[in-house]
């Protein structure tokens, strides 16, 4: 079995060498994300290994098509970028990694919550800079607010149980489906009360039309004065230039953002010595308690292993029986 991996970072070719073997699977390797132009390689090989950076739209899917390849597997858990209903309608299978590590984004979302609230990257530039100094910078302690988890999911609920151990004053859940599981730690609320009552919103949603830039004005004016909000979802969560206002006017007290709606241009970039043309991220990045991140709250060793591991071993259940148990049914 021959499969194509795209989009490669350095740190997952051993992996692939390692769990190729495991699988039998030949692997090759391309580092550059997938692209209109580059789908070609593809041809010969039986599947192709893609990530959520990579694009996969009608045309690329046409491509796969006519080179007879019939299923395809993403190493992420997001599959925004996959055009479903074109996949459907050429009868092209794809499957994801649902849980490569829940651990991974629920552990950052805790990380950014604690460094909003106690303005760790205020300290870092400070003493960067030798100014040792606190002045300025007195934090908040979680014991003191309510969280409100907007998507309790795989990762959502781990954040629910991970919160639950600061003990704040209440976790507040938005989820379309309820575990009865956390009832233990949080109560299920509207959306509506979410905003009302939560001094700390984080989202762990997907990318679907109901959440496309659900951080909206309409919303944000809904929420409490000086609220923090973490987003390690995806970009088109939050519309940018709002979040931006509300960070600029102080009715969002501060920002965690892992994910840009227009990141793909710069995240897995080395920028220093680039003029970033793009002005709502440059003002993004010089608004002083927004933390921004470059996409990373997945990057962790578990991860990334998990996440080659078992698109291998969707690739080899796919040809060996011609489904997937990870296959998505959209
Ligand atoms: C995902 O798995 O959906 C992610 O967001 C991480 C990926 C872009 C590497």
């Amino acid at each position: 079995m021959k499969v194509i991996a795209y989009a490669v970072r350095d740190d997952e070719i051993p992996l692939f060498d390692k769990w190729g073997k495991h699988y039998d699977i030949e692997t090759t390797i391309v580092q550059e994300n997938l692209r209109e132009d580059n789908i070609k390689m593809a041809s010969n090989f039986d599947s192709i290994i893609f990530l959520a950076e990579d694009t996969m739209n009608k045309n690329v899917l046409d491509k796969i098509k006519s080179m007879n390849i019939d299923y395809i597997v993403s190493r992420s858990v997001g599959v925004d970028n996959v055009d479903f209903a074109h996949a459907n309608k050429l009868g092209i299978k794809v499957a994801n990694i649902p849980g490569y590590s829940p651990n991974s984004v629920s552990e950052y979302a805790l990380l950014s919550t604690l460094a909003l609230l106690r303005k760790y990257n205020l300290y870092i530039k400070r003493v960067q800079m030798q100014d040792f100094r606190i002045k300025g910078l007195i934090a908040k302690e979680i014991r003191n607010q309510v969280v409100g988890i907007v998507g309790a999911g795989r990762i959502g609920s781990l954040t629910v149980k991970h919160f639950s151990g600061f003990f704040p004053k209440k976790i507040l859940i938005f989820d379309n489906f309820q575990n009865d599981e956390l009832k233990k730690y949080a109560e299920y609320v509207s959306m509506d009360e979410i905003y009302k009552e939560c001094d700390i919103i984080v989202y762990h949603v997907p990318l679907i039309e109901e959440t496309k830039y659900l951080i909206r004005k309409e919303n944000i004016d809904k929420m409490k004065n000086g609220v923090f909000i973490i987003n390690v979802s995806r970009g088109k969560v939050m519309n940018t230039a709002d979040v931006i206002d509300a960070l600029k006017s102080g009715k969002i007290g501060g920002a965690a953002i892992d994910v840009y709606e227009n990141e793909l241009p710069y995240f897995r970039f080395d920028k220093r010595e680039t003029f970033i043309e793009d002005d709502m991220l440059r003002e993004l990045l010089s608004i002083p308690n927004a933390i921004v991140t470059p996409h990373a709250a997945f990057y962790t060793d578990e991860a990334a292993s998990n996440m080659v591991s078992v698109s291998l071993k969707n690739a080899r259940e796919f040809y060996d029986t011609g489904n997937c148990s990870n296959i998505i049914k959209v």
